[in-house]
């Protein structure tokens, strides 16, 4: 069965899935995306990432590439062509089609979008949350502006590239000050030796994760208390547990970090029970 695209208003196989040489996505990484995770036939919290989504449009400016009912039914077609009961769909809009200007181009140009959607093995992420990931550190590089989730995502490339070097999954950015902003592609998060769950305040330094949002109701549901401050890499060597979060990786327990562990180097009992109820909490929407 061959994959399916949409792209700019059709669905197509993706060996005929292409985008114009001067779409400015292509040219200037002018324009955003988004990840949802679909489990068990269900888009998680829809809601929550289209409005990130209106979010980084306004920021930059730019139009809804379709009405956002439209674009919801889109998103549930491209991930019943693919059959994907358990996976990714990712959605990107860009400025447009224009000749190669850094100004903006005609209050005309049509934005481009483009829909995929890909399976994932639930039960190999199981084994992966069991055992927990390794990360490592470098040195935050980014623009100040994260919060918009931008295809701009050179920094965040270099950086997972040498976490998979280092034999590491993920890579925090760290700021000047030595606290922890956010993963190449996941926020962060500790627990304290008081089982307090400790994650960077979102503003401007890191981007607003929907599975962050999500933690924090699931936490709720299961009595515990979240600070929202930012604590710094020895902070976390010494904390309870640490873990990721992410559409992609959900809960995502961390035990090593630049090569040291992090409490007993096991995945501790906070990140996987937020893990296993995250799927009850979140927003489910019918693919
Ligand atoms: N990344 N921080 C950064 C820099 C990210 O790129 C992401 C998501 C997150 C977590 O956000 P959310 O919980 O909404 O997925 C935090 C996506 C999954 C990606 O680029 O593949």
């Amino acid at each position: 069965m061959p994959r399916i695209a949409f792209v700019n208003g059709r669905y197509v196989p993706h060996r005929a899935a292409t985008v114009h040489i001067e779409d400015r996505g292509y040219q200037f990484a002018d324009g955003v995306y988004e990840v949802c995770e679909v489990a068990h036939g269900y888009v998680m919290d829809m809601t929550r990432h289209l409005d990130r989504l209106g979010r980084s449009l306004g920021e930059l400016a730019m139009a809804w590439p379709m009405r956002r009912n439209a674009l919801e039914l889109v998103m549930r077609e491209v991930i019943r062509r693919n059959r994907v009961e358990n996976g990714l769909v990712y959605l990107q809009v860009t400025r447009g089609v224009a000749p190669r200007d850094h100004v903006f181009p005609a209050a005309s140009t049509r934005p481009a979008l483009v829909v995929t959607a890909k399976r994932t093995d639930p039960a190999a992420a199981m084994r992966k949350a069991e055992t927990g990931i390794a990360v490592i550190t470098v040195p935050e590089n980014r623009w100040d502006r994260v919060d918009i989730k931008t295809v701009g995502l050179l920094p965040n490339v270099l950086a997972r590239q040498k976490a998979k070097e280092a034999g590491a999954q993920e890579a925090w950015f760290i700021d000047a000050d030595g606290t922890v902003k956010e993963g190449a592609a996941t926020n962060a998060w500790i627990v304290t030796k008081d089982g307090v769950l400790v994650t960077r305040p979102a503003d401007h330094g890191i981007l607003r994760g929907i599975t962050r949002a999500t933690v924090f109701d699931v936490a709720a549901k299961l009595g515990m208390t979240i600070e929202e401050r930012s604590f710094t890499v020895s902070e976390a060597k010494s904390a309870r547990e640490s873990f990721i979060t992410a559409a992609t990786t959900v809960v995502m327990p961390v035990v090593r970090i630049d090569g040291d562990p992090v409490a007993n180097g096991h995945p501790g009992t906070v990140a996987l029970s937020l893990r296993k109820a995250f799927f009850d909490v979140a927003e489910k929407t019918q693919a």
